[in-house]
């Protein structure tokens, strides 16, 4: 089972610069090429949020249309910069997605299952697990006991150690540890939010974070240190499960890059 995580596409409007350095269509465009040219194809193609930047109508038009090739196989989550209801409007035909109230979602696939935890703030940044969100989330995993499980939710449930993002994560992430932690079959928790690749050992599971498929959130761990972005090279995850060894997680540049060569 291939599974892929893209994250925060913040798609603009149409013809529209993310902050006025990338087209972030185009990023989204390479990345759905780059998808579709995958032997085998991703089983299922997971977006942990931030599809738009404005949560605007024509900039989820302008998203689904460059994701339509990839529509049977997505699974997608709002991030903060994402609106709710025109969100729920722009994927109405998805069929993982809830009619009304919050956007959680749990869908089996194949050998595993995606439970996506819809955990924005309307208005805010920062992410939040209630106690509701975990009673919900106790209850699907309850009806799992034996599936590999992935997590989606867009913030993450834990410090970063990028100072200036860290009061944007997601508060709660002790419950949701110590639930996680009663469920050895949660293969990942995968989130985005931080437009870095990140990974660490959380509730007893790996947390994974993937980059953005537009910019990058400078990397700096110094106490203090401004806020800045950069334009690194955009990529995603490849998250690869298999009977037995379980899952391996890929980081793969986005991109046209020279070779293949004669192996060496
Ligand atoms: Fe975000």
């Amino acid at each position: 089972m291939l599974i892929a995580q893209l994250s925060d596409p913040h798609i603009c409007r149409p013809g529209e610069l993310y902050h006025g350095v990338v087209d972030p269509a185009e990023a989204l465009r390479n990345v759905v090429a780059q998808l579709l040219a995958l032997d085998p194809a991703p089983d299922l193609v997971l977006l942990t949020g931030d599809v738009t930047e404005h949560g605007e109508a024509a900039e989820y038009e302008l998203a689904r249309d460059i994701l339509a090739p990839l529509l049977d196989r997505l699974l997608v989550l709002p991030g903060n910069h994402d609106e709710r209801e025109a969100f729920r409007f722009a994927f109405a035909d998805q069929p993982h997605l809830p009619k009304a109230g919050l956007l959680h979602f749990a869908v089996d696939r194949g050998p595993v299952s995606v439970i996506g935890l819809d955990i924005t703030v309307p208005g805010a940044h920062h992410g939040e697990i209630d106690a509701p969100m975990l009673d919900w989330l106790a209850a699907e995993l309850a009806m799992r006991p034996d599936r590999p499980v992935f997590l989606m939710l867009h913030q993450p449930p834990f410090e970063s150690g990028i100072g200036f993002i860290d009061p944007y994560r997601c508060f709660g992430g002790e419950g949701l540890a110590a639930l996680l932690a009663r469920h050895p079959n949660v293969e990942r928790v995968l989130c985005g939010h931080v437009h870095r690749a990140m990974h660490l050992r959380f509730g007893g599971t790996i947390a994974s974070m993937a980059p953005s498929t537009a910019t990058a959130i400078a990397l700096r761990l110094a106490e203090g240190a401004l806020p800045a972005s950069s334009l690194e090279p955009p990529a995603m995850l490849l998250h690869h499960w298999r009977e037995g060894p379980g899952t391996v997680t890929h980081h793969l540049p986005i991109g046209n890059f020279p070779g293949p060569f004669n192996f060496f």
